[in-house]
């Protein structure tokens, strides 16, 4: 068993039995010296867990258990679009391949179908919680999180607000129209789980651009009455986007002053990109303890203004961050390759830095993939790590076994740390054996499900 203690602190458990409660928590974790059956049993009993009412599963050989991965920054209408246009600057990405695809999304069964497609495939990689931007329709942003909590997964969903800047095609009618779906959703969202057990609206301003100062007024005030709906948008992503914002907002010397002013930014709020800081905007955001979706692909792909962002200057300062796939525009619908992306910009940061921001390792990956991603969702109370008490979100992964089509990445003599790092940096969905979300087994390679 393998999880994060803290970005620095990775903790490797080579025996342990971990108990998981019929709510899907955790009810119990050990580490053990040995585990023949009868240690288990006896284990259980002691617990007051009894063993006949209990399943037991043993992990095979090669295989080990780590919490679910966190996306952070997800635009699931986007899915059918993956890694087109690579390389493109933002504005003229947006137009030329992002809004005329995310306009079929105004066709419910399009939307049923790329939504199903679109959760299938997130959950296969790992995927136990995604932060989604939806399209701007209300209808296929509730079909988006009923499909969530039909797959099972983890998420938050924000219908997207647009009333500019857009072709005709795909603009929020109104101002009006545009909050007035809003509230929709999130009425909507609640009634199909009233706790937020699963599923959550999460307001959703795509950037500063495509919304008219009455909107992100009208999303503020939204804020205001719900204080427990997280709130996204897209941050100092990239030169392009930032100048267009100053133009359409002169009042304002930046991003941060601009989203404040608004009520847009707190500890509910998840900013994507975050790529050019000045250090008005760190201690901004840090009072306001905002948290980052981390983009390493799209920043460097698309949009991002080919940009390695200043993590190590985030971790430093204390900051809450994830990482996100930021499917489409980032090519990859996996975190695994966001992981190997994030720690290859930070090289090259390192080298832009003259050395100061210090490359990431795979044990700061591996956290911002997990229970930083957690705690910039605002869930680190219920899933990223290993804790009793938590809720059970988890994947078995398998590095060994032809049965799976992968090359064995377990040699002779390989200690578990060892094995793991193998994972991080050479695996794919094809060591993702199982996926748990909330205690509930959500996707088993073998059933190909
Ligand atoms: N800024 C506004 N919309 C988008 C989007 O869809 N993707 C990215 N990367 N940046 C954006
Ligand atoms: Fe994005």
């Amino acid at each position: 068993l393998i999880h994060s203690i803290s970005a620095s602190e990775l903790e490797i458990l080579p025996c342990a039995l971990l108990a998981v409660d019929s709510k899907g928590s955790i009810g119990a974790l050990l580490k053990m010296e040995d585990a023949s059956p009868q240690q288990v049993r006896d284990m259980l009993t002691t617990l007051n867990f009894p063993p006949d009412l209990v399943t037991i599963h043993w992990l095979a050989p090669g295989q080990f258990l780590i919490p679910g991965f966190v996306d952070t920054h997800n635009h699931a209408p986007q899915w059918a679009q993956r890694g087109l246009g690579q390389g493109m600057h933002i504005l003229d990405w947006l137009d030329a391949i992002t809004f005329p695809n995310e306009a079929r999304f105004r066709d419910a069964g399009y939307a049923r179908r790329v939504y199903a497609s679109c959760v299938d495939g997130f959950l296969r990689q790992g995927i136990t919680t995604a932060s989604y931007y939806g399209s701007l329709h209300g209808e296929a942003t509730k079909i988006l999180a009923e499909i969530c909590l039909e797959k099972g997964q983890r998420a938050l969903v924000g219908k997207c607000n647009m009333t500019r800047n857009a072709p005709e095609y795909y603009r929020d009618a109104s101002v009006e129209e545009s909050l007035r779906v809003t509230e929709e959703c999130i009425a909507h969202i609640r009634s199909l789980d009233p706790a937020g057990r699963l599923v959550k609206h999460v307001l959703t301003p795509r950037f500063a651009i495509s919304c008219d100062p009455e909107v992100l007024e009208g999303l503020g005030e939204i804020a205001r009455r719900n204080a427990d709906l997280p709130i996204q948008t897209h941050f100092n992503e990239a030169e392009q986007e930032m100048a267009a914002t100053r133009a359409l907002f002169p009042q304002f010397a930046s991003e941060a002053d601009l989203y404040e002013h608004y009520g847009l930014l707190g500890e509910r709020s998840i900013l994507a990109h975050c790529c050019h800081m000045t250090e008005y905007e760190f201690e901004r955001l840090k009072t306001l303890e905002c948290g980052v979706a981390h983009c390493p692909i799209a920043n460097m792909t698309v949009g991002g203004g080919f940009m390695a962002a200043p993590v190590r200057e985030f971790l430093r300062r204390g900051f809450k961050v994830g990482l996100g796939t930021d499917s489409g525009g980032g090519f990859s619908s996996s975190i695994l390759d966001a992981m190997r992306q994030a720690m290859i910009a930070s090289h090259a940061r390192e080298v832009m830095s003259e050395g100061r921001d210090k490359g990431l390792t795979i044990d700061e990956v591996f956290y911002l993939a997990t229970a930083g991603g957690a705690q910039v969702c605002g869930l680190a109370d219920k899933i990223g790590k290993f804790e009793v008490g938590k809720e059970f979100d988890a994947l078995v992964i398998g590095t060994q076994g032809s049965d799976q089509g992968i090359m064995t990445m377990v040699e002779e003599g390989d200690s578990l740390r060892t094995v793991f790092e193998k994972f991080v940096m050479t695996g794919d969905d094809r060591n993702i054996v199982k996926v748990y979300v909330q205690g509930r087994l959500v996707r088993d390679l073998a059933a190909g499900a």
